[in-house]
């Protein structure tokens, strides 16, 4: 093996070392415990978000990250170093807080720059770092303007070009977007997301704007009163989640219960007993056995509806509709079924008109349903 072999495989696995370890980590105030034992592993250039709803904990834990909150127990390892007792100057992570923070007597270029002035930088070097992250959030025209002059989404953007300015290891975003509008959300969630990848800057985001965090991460990690709830991509959290709270969380969710009469080991087929009919489905998980009393995750764009109802086929339930709300491009529905009603989204409706005067729907269940084990 040559030596550029063997540096190429350690640069490797240098790469594959998380760029940031939470360990058990606990907070309390007086003794109130609001964050009851965090543990995650960030991949360098991955973009995490913490989400969950208003008070779990989630700014608490990036002022830990920070340095700017002392931690209760457990370790903070950034880049395989212990931080817990640095401050926040001395580790290599900047946190953009929510109101920005912007410093209202100085002009942009100077907001932009002062972190490199705190840390002594040559006045020409600190110039030219400043124009090249004014050119990087598309601000150059702007660079002797106040703070104060500036739109909502250009001050978020002076406060991401700071928070850049000595290129730390990890960035903490704490609800970078909640004070703008929302177009000018979409838009700077793109922005943010195209300059995270291109950067390859490792980022821990908090929202608790689920949909937000679901178009920006790599992964999501759910929060719940000061503990995980679950971890995973946007697509695993949506469709495979772990519970009813994490179901309900991402998206509309119609639950329906079930009984697991059968499960062929082979083709995976399943069939659920439900008090409407047998649903079968196609198996996808390992966590359930026969006999389980389970809940049916059905999202309301997973369901076809149709007209008419009466003929037998399998997984078509019949139902009554009680209002169909036309939008253009989606078409918002209540069925009932017995003694339950069902939300289901209809993309692209075609037979709106039909479907306004009818009474009687069929609704058919998707095979390709998660199933959460009733506790
Ligand atoms: N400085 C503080 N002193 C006492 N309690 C606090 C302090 N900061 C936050 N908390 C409490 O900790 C919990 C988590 O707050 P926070 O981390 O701000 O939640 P989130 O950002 O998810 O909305 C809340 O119950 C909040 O009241
Ligand atoms: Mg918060």
């Amino acid at each position: 093996m040559t030596t550029k072999g063997v540096a190429g495989d350690m640069d490797r696995k240098e790469n594959e070392k998380p760029m940031l370890i939470l360990k058990d980590i606990h907070k309390f105030y007086g003794s109130n415990e609001v964050l009851k034992g965090i543990s995650l592993e960030v991949g360098r250039g991955e973009l995490v978000t913490f989400v969950g709803p208003s008070g779990c904990g989630k700014t608490t834990l990036l002022r830990l990250i920070g340095g700017f909150t002392d931690i209760s127990a457990g370790d903070i390892i950034l880049d395989g170093q212990r931080i817990n007792d640095l401050p926040p100057n001395l580790r290599d992570t900047r946190i953009c807080f929510q109101n920005y923070a912007l410093f209202p007597h100085m002009t942009v270029a100077e907001n932009v720059g002062y972190g490199l002035k705190i840390n002594k930088w040559p006045k020409d070097k600190t110039a030219e770092r400043v124009r090249e992250l004014l050119e990087m959030v598309e601000l150059e025209a702007f660079k002797d303007r106040m703070i104060d002059k500036l739109s909502g989404g250009q001050q978020q953007r002076v406060a991401f070009a700071r928070a850049l300015s000595l290129e730390p290891k990890v960035l903490l975003l704490d609800e970078p977007l909640s004070n703008l509008d929302a177009n000018l959300r979409l838009v700077m969630r793109e922005e943010i997301r195209k300059l995270q990848e291109k950067l390859r800057i490792t980022t821990v985001f908090v929202t608790h704007d689920q949909f937000e965090a679901m178009a920006i991460s790599d992964r999501l990690v759910v929060m719940k009163d000061g503990l995980i709830e679950q971890v995973g991509t946007p697509i695993e959290i949506y469709e495979r989640p772990a519970n009813e709270f994490i179901a309900g969380f991402v998206g509309y969710v119609n639950f329906m219960e079930g009984r697991i009469a059968s499960i062929d080991e082979k083709t995976r087929n399943t069939v659920i007993d439900t008090k409407y009919g047998k649903i079968e489905i196609t198996l996808e998980q390992d966590n359930v056995r026969n006999g389980d009393e389970v809940l049916m995750v059905i999202r309301p764009e997973s369901v076809n509806l149709s007209l008419n109802c009466g003929g037998e086929s399998r997984n078509v339930l019949c139902g009554a509709l009680k209002s169909y709300m036309y939008a253009g491009s989606i078409a918002k529905c209540t069925v009932t079924i017995g003694d339950r009603t069902m939300i289901i989204d209809q993309y692209n409706p075609r037979d709106a008109q039909r479907f306004k005067r009818a009474d009687k729907v069929e609704v058919e269940i998707p095979r390709s349903i998660h199933l959460l084990k009733k506790k």
